[in-house]
């Protein structure tokens, strides 16, 4: 089984497509965990609802970064964790986690990188007056919004679109993207090459 951990800060609507593309069975992957910064997270309702093992590991209660994500490792571990999907997590992974899962993290960003990086990318894309934004599921490196790209998604402005009904028509693509890339992913299907990502058809 291709298990996968899901990190969430927030409301959790990414984890839980995530979980409805399991049970129907579409992810190709096994949610063995679910991580927390926030102990708040309505994410973590999500989990404990789906029956999935889900832990709360702050930042504020180890000395380093460093002390922090070896915690996480070795929780990670004990799931067998092959992937790690980043699902609204607010904070930024260091080089300890990421060097040993290299090339094993992806995240979710509500715009089309590498335009409108940051923790506001549908409010920066709206108020700079786009005419098309999206989604972009990309594999994560040490900088932020940075790393390959595995699936885009656009999202055209209507005239009459407010923040929210832009958000909601975002939100409504990650939720049909997110599970395809872990699918791919959990299949074998993805190769970087580079700053470039290759999906073999299906
Ligand atoms: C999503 O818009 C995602 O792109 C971004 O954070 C948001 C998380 O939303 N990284 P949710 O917690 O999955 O509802």
């Amino acid at each position: 089984m291709f298990n996968i951990a899901v990190f969430c800060s927030g409301n959790g609507t990414n984890l839980q497509a995530l979980i409805e593309a399991e049970k129907k069975k579409k992810l190709c992957a096994h949610i063995a965990l679910v991580v927390s910064d926030n102990d708040e997270a309505y994410a973590l309702n999500r989990a404990a609802k789906a029956g999935i093992k889900y832990l709360v590991i702050k930042r504020g209660s180890f000395s380093s970064r460093s002390e922090f994500e070896k915690e996480i490792i070795r929780q990670l571990k004990k799931e067998n964790i092959k992937l790690i999907v980043l699902a609204g997590f607010m904070r930024m992974l260091g080089t300890e986690l990421l060097s040993v899962y290299k090339n094993k993290v992806i995240n979710i960003h509500p715009a089309l990188l590498p335009s409108f990086k940051g923790a506001h990318g549908i409010k920066d894309a709206f108020e700079y007056g786009v005419k098309v934004t999206g989604v972009t599921v990309h594999f994560v490196d040490i900088e932020m919004d940075h790393g390959p790209i595995i699936m885009q998604e656009a999202v055209a402005l209507r005239a009459n679109d407010s923040q929210g009904s832009l958000e909601a028509r975002i939100h409504a693509v990650e939720h049909a993207l997110y599970y395809k890339a872990v699918s791919s992913i959990a299949r074998g299907k993805v190769k970087i090459k580079g700053r470039k990502v290759v999906i073999a058809n299906d």
